[in-house]
């Protein structure tokens, strides 16, 4: 009975113990070194099936799960969203041509705990737009991950990001938000990507949970299309996102999904 261990707040959020960090770096550690793997597959030619198809397989040869296969329906080990696709892109035919960015977002089950992290990908060459929404995209996650310390607010973290991304003159998505997650995939608290100081709630030792920003270059305003999970921007607009998962400690957090190759951003390693 792993879920009767800790104490759950006020606001539904289990607060873990310090043995439980171990299960999390090691379900994050290969969620992201599967990300790190994949980055060499990613040209223009390839489809997203064929990526989809590698990361499957590697979860697999890593001892771990798929957290997708089966979650609602889902079909795929990843989600892979291409340009104007926000998140959620279901892996298929699609080919990917010189100039593509895309998400892959990939969430595995390690010993029971859950990594889930994603990030950004080019096929060819980067356009000098699409270069300036992923660092953006990217270096509002790493704000909102500097506001997570025992004693801030959920509301600390949606607020530095949007201000950061606003000040970029793009838009944060509202529709979609981080999640607590641990022992299962999605649990309370939803994390905004955008709010007000000192609102939500008062952050804890022991929380697991992911901030995972998407950014548009333009409005905001996604829809989802008759596949029932594609969300797009509603302008057509690029759009960006990048997920780590962190537990908060004593004074600050632990990431729990760093890149192994220190291959997070497109433009490294
Ligand atoms: N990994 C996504 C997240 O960050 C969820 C994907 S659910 C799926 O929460 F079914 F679409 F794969
Ligand atoms: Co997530
Ligand atoms: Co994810």
């Amino acid at each position: 009975m792993e879920e009767a261990r800790g104490r759950v707040t006020k606001d539904g959020i289990r607060i873990y113990e310090a043995a439980d960090f171990d299960g999390m770096q090691a379900a994050g550690h290969c969620a992201a070194r599967i990300l790190d793997e994949v980055a060499a597959l990613v040209e223009p030619g390839v489809t997203t099936g064929t990526l989809d198809d590698f990361i499957r397989n590697r979860v697999t040869e890593l001892g771990a799960t798929s957290a997708t296969i089966g979650y609602r329906g889902y079909k795929h080990a990843s989600c892979i969203s291409v340009n104007h696709v926000v998140c959620h892109g279901i892996p298929g035919d699609k080919v990917l041509k010189d100039g593509d960015i895309l998400n892959i977002d990939v969430t595995v089950i390690l010993d029971g705990w859950f990594g889930d992290t994603s990030r950004m990908y080019v096929a060819g060459n980067l356009s000098r737009k699409a270069e300036r929404l992923i660092q953006v995209t990217h270096d509002a996650l790493m704000i909102g991950i500097e506001q997570v310390r025992p004693g801030n607010t959920f509301g600390d973290i949606g607020f530095a990001i949007q201000q950061y991304v606003e000040g970029h003159r793009m838009g944060v998505v509202r529709d979609f938000c981080g999640h607590g997650l641990g022992r299962v995939f999605h649990a309370p608290p939803n994390v905004l990507h955008y709010g007000r100081k000192g609102s939500g709630p008062m952050l804890e030792e022991g929380m697991f949970f992911t901030i995972e920003p998407m950014v548009n270059l333009g409005r905001p305003e996604t829809k989802v299309l008759a596949d029932d999970w594609t969300a797009v921007t509603r302008d057509k607009s690029l759009s960006a996102q990048f997920e780590h998962s962190v537990g908060v400690t004593s004074d600050g957090c632990e990431i729990f999904t760093l890149s192994p190759a220190n291959r997070f951003h497109p433009t490294w390693g």
